[in-house]
């Protein structure tokens, strides 16, 4: 071989071996897709409206329907509470399958008794979890809920926050959405499906 040759040879070798060290660094580097896909819920530790504490391991063993919303608030909750009531009733017993649970945006306001209070106006099986303004943030963060403090005249405040329940199996595992505005039937039939899954 000429030393023409040797050097060409080095340096293809050389070559060789940077890309092969860029394409491993590359590979390692490659960040996982933007959370496309995390998964909807993970740890809390927040307080149920009897002030007993409480986390996501409470949930497990049976499936859960939970959305996150706050008592002062004028429509959407009120309305998703009075359409969980009215679902649940038509399920009757086989709703004893779900855990239902309101969780507060609003810890400032949604004291456990401001809950219980609250939620003592519709079906007795929903459960309402609250906590301070750190735990509430972390909740909602695992529950990838969005929620903001809007100012209002005369120096109070409401709560714009996303409106749709979650539902999830007994293992803790996100099944699907209900929809804001879903029909009566619609609805029943997603906590009927829920309700009689196994695990
Ligand atoms: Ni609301």
């Amino acid at each position: 071989m000429t030393r023409q040759g040797k050097i060409l040879l080095s340096f293809a070798l050389m070559a060789t071996l940077l890309i092969g060290t860029i394409a491993i660094i590359g590979l390692r580097a490659t960040p996982k897709p933007a959370d496309a896909g995390a998964p909807i819920g993970g740890p809390f530790e927040l307080v149920e409206m009897t002030g007993a504490p409480v986390t996501e391991k409470s949930l497990i063993g049976k499936p859960t329907a939970i959305f996150f919303g706050f008592t002062y608030c004028p429509e959407v909750c009120p309305t998703t509470l009075m359409e969980l009531t009215s679902a649940l009733k038509t399920l009757g017993p086989e709703a004893d399958e779900l855990n239902v649970v309101f969780v507060s945006v609003d810890p400032a306001r949604d004291t456990p008794e401001q809950m219980k209070l609250y939620l003592s106006n519709f079906d007795p099986r929903i459960r309402g979890f609250t906590g301070t303004p750190e735990a509430i943030a972390e909740a909602a963060k695992a529950y990838r809920v969005y929620y903001r403090k809007v100012p209002v005249e005369g120096g109070t405040y409401t709560v714009d926050h996303s409106s749709s329940v979650y539902l999830f199996d007994a293992d803790g595992r996100f099944v699907e959405p209900i929809a804001y505005g879903a029909p009566h039937e619609r609805v029943v039939a997603q906590l009927r499906s829920l309700a009689q899954r196994r695990g």
